[in-house]
């Protein structure tokens, strides 16, 4: 048999992982930038390990130099969401990417499995830059409800624990514990919106707050001291009113002053 360099076979796959969660992360931050909901609530990833990669190949009889087509996870990547109708956003989010191609997709959660599993995976294929060149790998990538992302976890401790024979009353209680999960994220789906609106308020607010500093802290290095330490006062004294509405007015009155004043310099710099 020949060596495995198992290092130098998982390396493009660690690249990917890393690659998928900034790329993923990133589109969190741009639907906050942009004051949008995101459907992705975090995202995390890891490399298959050596022992479970083994693991596995013994327990499906896959021969080695047939690792890399049929362990389809080596590259795993978790999406979490809030709500069971974001996991649906999030696939096409997917779907509609061109870095990332979809070659199969399992549905746990309109086929919840035996266990009581729920989770919606794609096994994917993307491709990354190596010294060698372009290598096109798989990845799975699987998305689910923090809930359901609860229950796996907890229930993926006990198989561990049990060494997969987990005994009858600990499987029923997580039977129970599973059409727990589903009436809580069918609850939290019936409120969605209703979250939804009050995040939303937050994360605008957090933006418009942001941006009405960044403008004072412009107009301090441009205009009259004085002059903005009153604006800075205005600001404070609307913040503490708690109202979307005047601190957006604020905002836009704050755009015109600045505006006013980016013109003037200009004006002087021209003189
Ligand atoms: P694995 O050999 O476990 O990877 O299964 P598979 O290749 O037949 O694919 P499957 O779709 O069944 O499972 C893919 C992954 O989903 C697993 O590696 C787990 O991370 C997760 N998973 C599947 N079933 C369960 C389950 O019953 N409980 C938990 N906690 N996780 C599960
Ligand atoms: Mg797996």
């Amino acid at each position: 048999m020949e060596i495995q360099l198992w290092r130098e076979i998982l390396d493009p796959y660690e690249l990917a992982v890393s690659e998928l969660t900034t790329k993923f992360n990133h589109l969190i931050k741009e639907h906050k930038d942009r004051d949008m909901y995101s459907p992705i609530e975090s995202v995390s990833g890891r490399v298959k390990s050596v022992s479970s990669i083994l693991e596995k190949l013994q327990k499906k009889q896959i021969p080695f130099d047939q690792m890399e087509e049929q362990v389809e996870d080596i590259a795993g990547v978790r999406i979490i969401c809030q709500f069971v109708e974001d996991i649906e956003r999030v696939a096409e989010l997917i779907q509609n990417r061109s870095d990332i191609i979809i070659k199969s997709e399992k549905d746990y959660i309109k086929h919840m499995k035996d266990s009581g599993y729920r989770s919606y995976h794609l096994i994917v294929y993307y491709t990354v830059e190596t010294v060698q060149g372009p290598k096109k790998l798989q990845a799975e990538i699987q998305i689910r409800t923090m809930a359901m992302n609860f229950w796996a976890t907890i229930e993926h401790s006990l198989q561990y624990k049990y060494k997969m024979n987990i005994p009858q009353h600990v499987a029923d209680r997580l039977t129970r514990a599973a059409d727990a999960i589903i009436a809580l994220d069918n609850e939290m789906s019936s409120v969605r919106n209703e979250i939804m609106d009050a995040q939303n308020f937050s994360q605008i607010q957090m933006n418009l707050v942001t941006d009405i500093l960044n403008n004072i802290e412009n107009l301090y290095k441009l205009s009259n001291k004085r002059e903005v330490v009153k604006i800075q006062d205005e600001f404070y004294r609307i913040y503490a009113m708690h109202d979307l509405q005047q601190l957006q007015r604020f905002h836009k009155q704050l755009d015109i002053i600045a505006e006013g004043y980016r013109a003037q310099s200009v004006k002087t710099e021209n003189t």
